[in-house]
């Protein structure tokens, strides 16, 4: 087993540049690959932004900060950015066919020890991993946003994964500060296959006019001591994304119990996504 020291990100949206600033913080080097040199500049502000932050926080120093960003390199070309990879990890938009399409190239270019993780949040892992040839490396790292404050990592073993590569990527992602959790490939895994049915359930107690909006949220934050409602959350993940996921468990398990709410359908088709348009369940 090849030690892992050398990560490239594919992404630098919300998840990826997250990631980036985590491996980074910990003393790995980070090659992270944009689609042009606006959109990797843009990412590297949002990271340096989140490095002050913590700096304000004391969470580490000045010198920590700048030698962290130094660990932080750039590239738009992503056969040139996985070449020296010990491991990539994918954080590029919830689509199976571009996430096929950036797979072969990263397949073809990535060294062959190298690891190849998604942090896909519905797609099979074991679906992705039959798009390379070495779905024995290939695994889901599902992070939670913002990836620098959330501590969970949901490990996600596609069908054939190799064992000794889980236990890798499970003390990987301890040694990021993380607690990383594994689950076997199924449709949303654990983290979505439970919380999206509850947030549904709460749309559908909207829908049916059994409560408000804000009225729900208490109720689930008094009386179930969760931090935040699953209105506000559902907002704050995007209600199009809620919507999708919901979609994937609808069709995978084939299951009428993960039916979306058709209030849902009808604030996606009319635009209020929550949080990102300034209008969801909740007005930002
Ligand atoms: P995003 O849309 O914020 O970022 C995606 C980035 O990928 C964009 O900056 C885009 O320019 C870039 N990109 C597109 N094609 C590319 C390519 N060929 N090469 C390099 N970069 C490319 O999306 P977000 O929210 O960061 O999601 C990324 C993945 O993470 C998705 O699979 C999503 O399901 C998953 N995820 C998202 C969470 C969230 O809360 N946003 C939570 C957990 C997982």
């Amino acid at each position: 087993m090849s030690k892992i020291e050398k990560i490239s990100v594919i992404g630098g949206g919300t998840m990826g540049n997250g990631i980036a600033h985590v491996f980074a913080v910990s003393g790995f080097n980070v090659t992270l690959v944009e689609t042009s040199s606006e959109l990797a500049e843009k990412a590297l502000a949002t990271i340096d932004n989140n490095l002050s932050r913590m700096v304000k926080k004391e969470k580490i120093t000045k010198g920590e900060k700048s030698e962290t960003l130094k660990r932080i390199f750039t590239a738009t070309d992503l056969s040139v950015g996985v070449k020296n990879a010990d491991l990539v990890i994918e954080a590029i938009p919830e689509n199976f066919d571009l996430k096929k399409k950036v797979f072969a190239i990263i397949d073809d270019n990535a060294p062959d020890h190298a690891i190849l993780a998604s942090n896909t949040s519905s797609i099979s892992i074991t679906k992705l991993a039959e798009c390379t040839k070495r779905p024995e490396q290939f695994i889901g790292m599902h992070f939670f946003n913002p990836v620098p404050v959330m501590k969970l990592v949901e490990v996600i073993n596609g069908l054939k994964t190799d064992g000794e590569i889980t236990q890798q990527i499970l003390d990987l992602s301890e040694k990021l500060g993380k607690v990383a959790v594994p689950a076997n490939d199924s449709p949303g895994f654990v983290s979505n296959r439970v919380l999206m049915p509850m947030i549904n359930e709460a749309i559908f107690c909207v829908h049916e006019g059994v409560a408000r909006p804000e009225d729900i949220d208490s109720i689930m934050t008094l009386g179930m001591a969760h931090p935040m409602g699953p209105l506000r959350l559902a907002d704050f993940i995007g209600l199009d994304v809620c919507l999708d996921i919901l979609e994937v468990l609808y069709e995978g398990f084939k299951d009428p119990k993960y039916r979306p709410c058709p209030l849902l359908v009808k604030m996606v088709d009319a635009g209020k996504l929550g949080n990102k348009t300034g209008e969801g369940f909740f007005s930002y």
